[in-house]
C-alpha cells in the first residue's frame, strides 16, 4: 500500500496534533476514568491456590509479603509451591503478625525492601496473610513506582470475606485507624478454605461479624444463610464457609461496583464501622480484634435505630441474638478489655472533624434496608453508647 508517510519499521509511532484551547476557556477539564476488573477464586486446594496465583503473575518477577505466623503455618509451602510452578525464587519478606504491623514504619521497610531488590514496575507483590498484610501489602503496592500489580491471597476469613477484596488500603497512625491509605485494585484474589483449619475461633467469629455487616445492608438471603449455618461456620464446616466466602465477594463486589472510590455518600459498607474504629484506636489496636469492634459497633448504631423508632423491636432482637449466637460482643461486657468512655467519645469526635465535622452512622430499618444518619448528636451517641455498656460521662 503506498503511503506517504516515512517507513518506522518495528518503531511504535503516535501522531497527535492537541489544539491549543480558544480565548475564554481558562478553565481545562481534566479526565481520567478507570476502570479495573479481577477475578475473586475459591478453592480448598493447594495446588488450585499456588496455579491460580502463578497464572496472575504469568512471566513477571515475584516478591511475597506475609507475616511470622502465616509463614509458620502455610508459607513454606505456598512459597515452595510457587517457586516450583514458576521456576523462579519469590523475594519474601515476614514481618511480625498482628495489627501492630500495619504502619507507616512497617511500610517503609518494606518500599526500602523493595528498592534494594529486582522487582519493577510490571513486576507482582502478592500479600499472603490476614487483612493486616492483604491492607499493608497493597498499599505499599500502591505507592512502589506510582503503582504496582498485587494479588491477594487471604489466610483469614475477615481477609477472605472482607479485606482482600475492594482495593481500599491503609496502614494505621497512632490518632486515627487506617488514617494514611488509598486505593488501588488487586490483579486477583485467591482465597484457600482450607488456610482456615488453623485459624482460632476468635479469628473464625470475627471473620463472620464482617458477612453480618455485608447480610444486614445488603442481603436477606445472605443473613438467613448466616442464621441457619450459624453453627456450622462456628464448627468450621467447609462446605458453609465456601459458601460464605463466596457469597461475600459477590456482595462486596457489587456494593464496590456502584461506588469503587467512595464518592457516594452512602456508604453502607462502612455499618458498625463509625465506632469500631475509634474502639480500635481507643484500645491500642490489637486487643479488641477488628471484627470483634465492627460487632459491638452494629449493635451500638442498631441501639441508635431502635432508639429513633426506626427499627422494629424484632428485627432488632434478631440481629442481637445473631451476633451472641456468634459470640461476638454487643455490650462492653463482652469485650476482651475495658473501654474508657470519656476516650471513646473524644476519639470519635476527632474522627467527626477529620471527616469535615461530620460522621456517617449506618441506621438499620430492616434487613437489607439502611439509612444514613450524619446528624447524630452527642447525647444521642452517648445514650446508645450507655445502653451498649460503656461508661459515658453525664
Ligand atoms: N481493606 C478493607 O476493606 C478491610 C476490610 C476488613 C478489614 N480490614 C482490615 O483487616 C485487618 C484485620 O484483619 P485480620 O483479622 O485478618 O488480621 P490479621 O492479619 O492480623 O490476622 C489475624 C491473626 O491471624 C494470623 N493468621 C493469619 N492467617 C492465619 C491462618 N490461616 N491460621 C492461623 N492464623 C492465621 C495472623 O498472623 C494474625 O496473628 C484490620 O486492620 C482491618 O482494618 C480491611
Ligand atoms: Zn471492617
Amino acid at each position: 500500500m503506498a503511503s506517504t508517510a516515512a517507513p518506522t519499521g518495528d518503531l511504535l509511532r503516535t501522531r497527535d496534533a492537541i489544539a491549543m484551547p480558544g480565548g475564554g476557556r481558562p478553565a481545562v477539564e481534566a479526565r481520567a476514568a478507570r476502570s479495573d476488573v479481577y477475578r475473586i477464586h475459591v478453592t480448598r486446594a493447594e495446588a488450585e491456590t499456588v496455579e491460580r496465583v502463578a497464572g496472575l503473575i504469568g512471566d513477571s518477577d515475584v516478591a511475597i509479603v506475609t507475616d511470622d505466623v502465616v509463614m509458620d503455618l502455610h508459607g513454606t509451602m505456598f512459597v515452595a509451591g510457587l517457586e516450583e510452578r514458576l521456576g523462579r525464587v519469590p523475594e519474601v519478606a515476614v514481618m511480625p503478625a498482628g495489627e501492630g504491623s500495619k504502619s507507616l514504619d512497617q511500610a517503609t521497610r518494606l518500599w526500602h525492601w523493595l528498592a534494594a531488590g529486582r522487582l519493577g514496575r510490571r513486576d507482582v507483590l502478592v500479600t499472603f496473610g490476614g487483612g493486616v498484610v492483604n491492607d499493608l501489602g497493597g498499599w505499599v503496592a500502591s505507592g512502589y513506582m506510582r503503582g504496582m500489580r498485587y494479588v491477594n491471597v487471604p489466610t483469614t476469613l475477615v481477609g477472605q470475606v472482607d479485606a482482600g477484596i475492594g482495593g481500599k488500603l491503609a496502614v494505621n497512625h497512632r490518632s486515627a485507624k487506617n488514617l494514611i491509605g488509598g486505593f488501588h485494585q488487586p490483579a486477583g484474589v485467591v482465597s484457600n478454605i482450607a488456610y482456615l483449619r488453623t485459624l482460632d475461633g476468635r479469628h473464625v467469629r470475627a471473620g463472620i461479624a464482617e458477612t453480618v455487616k455485608k447480610a444486614l445492608i445488603a442481603s436477606p438471603e445472605y443473613w438467613a444463610f448466616i442464621e441457619s449455618h450459624a453453627d456450622a461456620l462456628l464448627a468450621g464446616d467447609e462446605d458453609a464457609l465456601e459458601r460464605l466466602v463466596v457469597a461475600a465477594g459477590a456482595i462486596k463486589a457489587e456494593l464496590i461496583a456502584r461506588d469503587p472510590y467512595e464518592h457516594d455518600s452512602r456508604r453502607t459498607l462502612g455499618f458498625g464501622h463509625a465506632l469500631a474504629h475509634p474502639l480500635e484506636t481507643v484500645t491500642g489496636y490489637g486487643p479488641i480484634l477488628h471484627g470483634e469492634a465492627v460487632a459491638f459497633g452494629m449493635a451500638v448504631e442498631a441501639r441508635m435505630a431502635l432508639a429513633r423508632g426506626l427499627l422494629p423491636r424484632s428485627t432488632f432482637a434478631r440481629i442481637i441474638t445473631l451476633l451472641r449466637r456468634l459470640s461476638l460482643p454487643t455490650t462492653t461486657a463482652e469485650l476482651p478489655v475495658p473501654v474508657d468512655g470519656r476516650e471513646l467519645l473524644a476519639a470519635t469526635e476527632k474522627v467527626r472533624l477529620a471527616r469535615g465535622g461530620s460522621l456517617r452512622w449506618v441506621l438499620p430499618l430492616g434487613l437489607g434496608d439502611t439509612v444514613i444518619a450524619d446528624d447524630v448528636a452527642g447525647e444521642e451517641l452517648a445514650a446508645a453508647l450507655r445502653r451498649s455498656g460503656v461508661t459515658v460521662p453525664g
